[in-house]
């Protein structure tokens, strides 16, 4: 950034309904070494796919200039997403460049990252040492045939649950640990997720299936309720609700009343949070997407080039926001109690990481 946007004080953005910026999500990349059924599944994304091409995507120098404008308005975290942005070459020396951003606050930005893990046990160290706050990890199942089943890749769960240990060893703190669940296909995976990550610090988190762009196969009854997931937890273990931290929190937090561990639930479909929903999304050809259900972004590449000024991004992004009224989960929920069964395209989840 130049010294005259360093200058510049901007008043954090709000959107229509009130909602400040906070969070910004990050695409790196829209390739992934998994074909998950639920978001990349293999018959759509295969070897004739159009992904972003190399030079497509932002370099890290433009992403650098969009997060300072992204800070100016008041976002404190961001979270670096992919498809699976290990597949990112470079990305280290990108998040050293991140750690030295401060927020309005004067606060180091809190830097995160959702992964698949299948590349984490070799990264964890350097990304840590790169300034990286704390890793995400996807994990569906336990079970090798499940995984499988649902990755659609030939690798065995050890390898993740590998990632997941280095990045706890190195101090990536906290580790979570986010599950989708597919009703019929792997609940059966809830309690042994459960009993495997208690009594270690890592946050185990469960999420309804929803109907993004990409998720090939989802109906209504695919989705397994949030408070079914809980009860299934609750078969075997007491739960005490812990108040959350932060209140844009997509996850519902209990602890676990025996042992240590935490279990969040995240309950997009049934429970959607949408009314306290700071997130901005950003993918990686740079178009900015103010909800995950969006059927369009906004090009912020004509604002990333060094001809224009950190300010005219600021307010580029600014303007989007104040005009944001997006609301989908929570409109969605509404059409589904009246009976309404309509889905209509999205943007792909690969393509803004979820
Ligand atoms: P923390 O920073 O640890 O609070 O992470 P997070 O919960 O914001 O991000 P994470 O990537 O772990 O999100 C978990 C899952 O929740 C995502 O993969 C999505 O399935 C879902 N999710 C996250 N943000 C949103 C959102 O804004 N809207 C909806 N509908 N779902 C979301
Ligand atoms: N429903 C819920 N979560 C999804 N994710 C991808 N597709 C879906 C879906 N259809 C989540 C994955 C991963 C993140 C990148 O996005 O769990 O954690
Ligand atoms: Fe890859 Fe994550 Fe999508 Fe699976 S959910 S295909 S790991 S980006
Ligand atoms: Fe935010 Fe859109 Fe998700 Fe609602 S549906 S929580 S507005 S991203």
């Amino acid at each position: 950034m130049n010294a005259i946007a360093e200058a510049i004080t901007f008043a954090p953005a709000r959107d229509e309904l009130a909602r400040p910026l906070r969070d910004l999500r990050l695409s790196v990349i829209d390739q992934c070494n998994f074909r998950c059924t639920y978001c990349m599944p293999r018959d759509v994304f295969d070897a004739n796919y159009a992904f972003l091409r190399a030079s497509e995507r932002l370099s890290f120098d433009q992403m650098m200039k969009l997060v300072r404008a992204f800070v100016a308005l008041g976002v404190e975290k961001v979270r670096i997403t992919g498809g699976e942005p290990l597949l990112r070459r470079g990305l280290e020396s990108f998040i050293e460049r991140l750690a030295g951003v401060k927020t309005l606050s004067g606060k180091p930005l809190d830097i995160a990252l959702t992964t698949n893990g299948s590349l984490l046990a070799a990264r964890a160290r350097g990304l840590r040492d790169a300034g990286l706050s704390r890793v995400t990890v996807s994990l569906d199942a336990l079970d090798d045939a499940i995984f499988r089943r649902m990755s659609d890749v030939d690798m065995p769960v050890a390898r993740i649950l590998d990632g997941i240990e280095q990045a706890q060893a190195v101090g990536l703190a906290p580790v979570k640990v986010n599950a989708v669940i597919e009703r019929g296909v792997n609940d059966s995976q809830i309690l042994p997720l459960v009993r495997h990550f208690m009594n270690t610090d890592i946050a185990m988190r469960f999420i309804e299936f929803m109907d993004v762009g990409g998720a090939a196969g989802w109906s209504n009854s695919t989705v397994l309720t949030a408070q079914n997931m809980r009860e299934i937890v609750e078969s075997e273990f007491a739960l005490l609700p812990l108040r959350s931290a932060d209140e844009s929190s997509t996850s519902v937090n209990y602890r676990l009343a025996h042992g240590t561990g935490t279990v969040g639930f995240i309950a997009s479909v049934t429970q959607p949070f949408c009314g306290k929903c700071s997130r901005a999304r950003v993918s990686a050809d740079g178009q900015l997407y103010t909800c995950l259900f969006a059927k369009q972004g906004a090009d912020l590449k004509p604002w990333l080039g060094d001809a224009v000024s950190s300010e005219q991004l600021i307010d580029a992004i600014n303007a989007r926001w104040n005009a944001r009224d997006d609301q989908y989960s929570e409109l969605n929920a509404d059409r589904r109690r009246s009976g309404e069964r309509k889905r209509w395209p999205t943007v792909r989840m690969s393509l803004v990481g979820g």
